[in-house]
């Protein structure tokens, strides 16, 4: 069955191709790589040309009732090739087939939230606002779980026309109809012939771009969400919701379905394909795909084609932190992105009967009564340790609880009192982890053991204490804990798929972030019976709400600068990013117990999209330089062409890929010696005319680190100067990862042009 849409361009009918699918258990879901230039000519196209191919390789099969080999997908964009259902022996087939490259087996993808953490503080950012026109006019693709069109956040008021480039529709589907698109949702499509084909019995719930989950929603309204008064979760980080790019478009390709990420790689490739295809100028792609080597990754493949477009693509880190090398994807054609916290805190007010206030942190999401109850303290009750226990807790009271290494887990406390007769709890912690998740279902606070000290005192020591607590406060600052911090659960550097080239690029916020959410779906749970509570807003946490933050700030500099070149934007976010905190001291690690983070967890730094709008210099990569990089990486020629296509021209192979950042690696097993590392750079002149740029080092503890020439003269915009660098290190046996920066500084100019330097073991103890 051909579906047949009067609104589909032409190459989507000639290319692209959906089937009944029939139930066949021996079969796996095969993605096939094609080079296209060995298409006979007498096939009016390659999906023509597919099917022959497929026709010619089913008669190898003896056994009638046999089902015939199912073609999935055609993709002519961001790659060449198709998606099947194929037999073992069909494969074996095909790979005698003219033009055949590469066939990989498809694998799960997972979406990068953590659904425990929360929040986003929004860059009031004066600069590249208005010098962008809040991102007018430019076309985000969020591929992801599809999105709640009737989110206010996408509602068009104060957009203008759609832009005249745009080649993509608003696909007809379940409880999805093409007026729910409109000048902010520009288009829709979903993809799930893949779930199908690997599972013909599944019922597809939601057959239609509309978001079921939430996480699609999300991402969306944090990338491009339009203004909207008033949204908080549940009173607190109450304010004005707004994207990174409140005027820019959305693009919505569903590829995420309830029914199972298995399959996937077909729509995966479909879709980021037809986003090509429609002409966004951003890719946002919160996903995660499990695999190490670029030729196998769906993302990375398809990531390619849109580079070579001229689409800036922004993919999650991972939620798999703290650990190092934990990032498997590190595509070095995308911007890989880290998450960390905002200097945003959710606080309840605890008031004793003495009038002494502490601020708390809390996240009960509701407006709780609890005014002058009796306040219990006692060693016993206050382990809240257990049901029996705490059932002696008198009704209606206020219950401290003390949360340490001989007590039950804060989330067990909080069952252990919800059980009880008490009307609300103190707990006494000095885990800071704990005002990173929003499941709070009890009314309560949580305050540090030095606070707990009065109050303490107060329970045990008066005739009759009591307290009150209020909810909903939000509170921003450094305190208790300075921000951003990367979170823990961010993937870590170096990427598995090529140590060699700084990834994660960038960090941006991802904790506790405050975007539009399915209201069908809940967002959070009261009471010991898990009451379910859903909101228009929700606070979620994880690499996923990271990306979509620089998919938006990318767009935003796209508008500001329509000829930068996807590694120009990125160039421009990474050199100006900022390594320090909001107290000026260099940005922790969460997952490191607040140990200073290295730019294998957060790459240059925060992204700071003011400073991004005018960088000064930038380290520009074309797409034959990375194909000269993709040379160098020892793949077979089947394993490259996978990327790279027709491109194909291995003249010049190198992995000095001109990047923002030096990554020098070492073998820590190695004998004690002293290893150099040399890098050749390139940086393009991006200021307004003539300038001067010296040099200044940060070296890397144990290193030396020599820069030459050190100093730049430009005489006129877009002139290109080149450098080298030599980085030496000794080695000791041991994982140690040691960091530094050089800093082209202009003279008598406000530009800083900022590269980190990290020295580390290429791989895990
Ligand atoms: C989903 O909808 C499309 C058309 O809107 C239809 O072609 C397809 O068969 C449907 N798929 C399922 C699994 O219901
Ligand atoms: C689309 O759906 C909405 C509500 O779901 C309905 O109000 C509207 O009339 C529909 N429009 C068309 C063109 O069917
Ligand atoms: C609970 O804590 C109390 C006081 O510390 C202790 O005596 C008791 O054994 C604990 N009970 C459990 C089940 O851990
Ligand atoms: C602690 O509270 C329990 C239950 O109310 C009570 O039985 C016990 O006597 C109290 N202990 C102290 C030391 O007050
Ligand atoms: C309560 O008061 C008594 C006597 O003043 C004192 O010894 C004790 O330490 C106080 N308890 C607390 C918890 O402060
Ligand atoms: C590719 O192989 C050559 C020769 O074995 C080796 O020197 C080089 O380091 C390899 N490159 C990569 C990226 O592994
Ligand atoms: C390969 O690229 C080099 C320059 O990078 C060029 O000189 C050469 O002609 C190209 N070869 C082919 C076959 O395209
Ligand atoms: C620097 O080298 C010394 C040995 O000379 C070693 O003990 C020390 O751990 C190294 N420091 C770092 C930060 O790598």
């Amino acid at each position: 069955m051909v579906l047949i849409n009067p609104l589909l361009p032409l190459f989507f009918l000639s290319c692209f191709f959906w089937v009944n699918h029939a139930a066949s258990t021996e079969r796996s879901t095969y993605i096939i790589h094609i080079d296209k230039s060995f298409m006979p000519k007498a096939f009016p196209s390659c999906h023509h040309w597919y099917s022959n191919t497929l026709d010619s390789i089913k008669s190898t099969s003896s056994d009638k009732h046999y089902p015939q080999p199912k073609l999935i997908h055609t993709y002519d964009n961001a790659f060449h090739g198709f998606s099947a259902m194929l037999s073992n022996e069909e494969l074996k087939a095909l790979k005698n087939s003219p033009g055949f490259l590469s066939a990989h087996e498809d694998g799960p993808i997972t979406p990068d939230t953590t659904h425990t953490y929360k929040f986003l503080s929004l860059n009031t950012a004066k600069g590249i606002w208005p010098a962008s026109e809040y991102g007018k006019d430019v076309i985000i693709g969020v591929v992801d779980s599809g999105i709640w069109p009737e989110s206010p956040s996408f509602k068009d008021e104060g957009m203008t026309e759609i832009p005249k480039k745009w080649k993509g529709i608003c696909q007809v589907g379940q409880d999805f109809n093409s007026s729910l698109c409109n000048k902010k949702i520009i288009g829709a499509r979903f993809f799930n012939q893949g779930v199908v084909a690997g599972n013909p019995d599944v019922t597809i719930s939601m057959n239609s771009t509309r978001d079921t989950s939430g996480h699609g929603t999300h991402v969306a309204s944090i990338a491009a969400g339009n203004y909207v008064e008033g949204a908080s979760f549940f009173g607190y980080a109450s304010g004005t919701a707004r994207g990174m790019a409140p005027r820019a478009r959305l693009a919505i390709y569903k590829v995420l379905w309830d029914e199972g990420s298995q399959e996937s790689d077909p729509i995966l490739f479909a879709g980021i394909d037809q986003a090509v295809a429609d002409g966004v100028d951003v890719l946002s792609i919160s996903l995660s795909y499990r695999t190490i080597d670029l030729y196998e990754n769906p993302i990375a493949i398809a990531a390619f084609g849109a580079m070579e477009k001229g689409i800036l693509v922004s993919v999650s880190a991972g939620n798999r932190g703290p650990n190092f090398g934990t990032l498997l994807e590190g595509i070095p054609w995308a911007v890989i992105v880290a998450s960390g916290t905002v200097d945003r805190w959710f606080s309840g007010i605890l008031t004793l009967g003495t009038g002494l206030t502490i601020t708390g942190w809390t996240m009960f999401p509701a407006r709780a009564t609890v005014r002058n109850l009796p306040l219990i303290y006692n060693e016993t009750l206050s382990a809240c340790n257990s049901t029996e226990s705490l059932a002696e807790a008198p009704d209606g009271s206020i219950i401290i609880c003390v949360n340490s290494f001989e007590t039950p887990e804060f989330s067990d406390q909080m069952g252990y009192v919800s059980e009880s007769n008490a009307r609300a709890a103190i707990f006494i912690s000095e885990d800071t982890s704990i005002l990173r998740s929003t499941s709070f279902p009890f009314p309560g606070v949580v305050i540090t053991p030095k606070e707990a000290q009065n109050v303490i005192k107060y329970a045990s020591n008066s005739s009759q204490p009591t307290a009150s607590i209020t909810f909903q406060h939000t509170i921003l600052g450094p305190e208790p804990r300075p921000a951003p911090a990367v979170s823990a659960s961010s993937s870590r550097g170096p990427a598995r798929s090529y140590p060699g080239i700084l990834k994660p690029d960038i960090m941006a916020p991802g904790v506790l972030i405050l975007a539009a959410y399915n209201p069908e779906v809940s967002a959070a749970y009261i009471g010991s019976n898990n009451i379910a509570l859903s909101s228009d807003y929700n606070l979620v946490s994880g690499t996923s709400m990271a990306c979509p933050h620089i998919s938006g700030i990318g767009a935003l500099l796209k508008s500001a600068h329509p000829d930068w070149s996807p590694a120009a934007i990125r160039s421009a976010m990474m050199t100006t990013a900022n390594p320090l905190d909001n107290t000026q001291k260099p940005i922790k690690d969460m997952g490191m117990d607040y140990d200073i983070a290295t730019p294998l967890d957060m790459g240059a730094g925060q992204v700071d999209p003011n400073r991004a709008l005018d960088p000064g210099l930038v380290y520009d990569v074309t797409a034959q330089d990375y194909v000269n990089f993709i040379c160098a990486l020892n793949y077979t020629r089947e394993q490259t062409q996978s990327i790279i296509r027709s491109r194909y021209n291995c003249s010049n192979p190198s992995t000095d890929l001109n990047y923002p950042a030096f990554v020098a690696l070492y073998d820590p097993l190695e004998e004690r010696s002293t290893l150099t590392r040399r890098f050749e750079r390139t940086v393009t002149n991006v200021g307004d005319g003539a300038a001067m740029y010296k040099v200044k080092v940060k070296k890397p503890k144990n290193s030396s680190v020599t820069v030459s020439p050190e100093k730049l003269m430009f005489q006129k915009k877009n002139e290109k100067q080149k450098f080298y660098v030599m980085i030496r290190y000794k080695t000791y046996r041991e994982y140690v990862i040691n960091h530094g920066s050089i800093t082209w500084v202009e003279e008598r100019g406000k530009h800083t042009v900022r590269s980190p330097i990290v020295v580390t073991p290429a791989e895990p103890s």
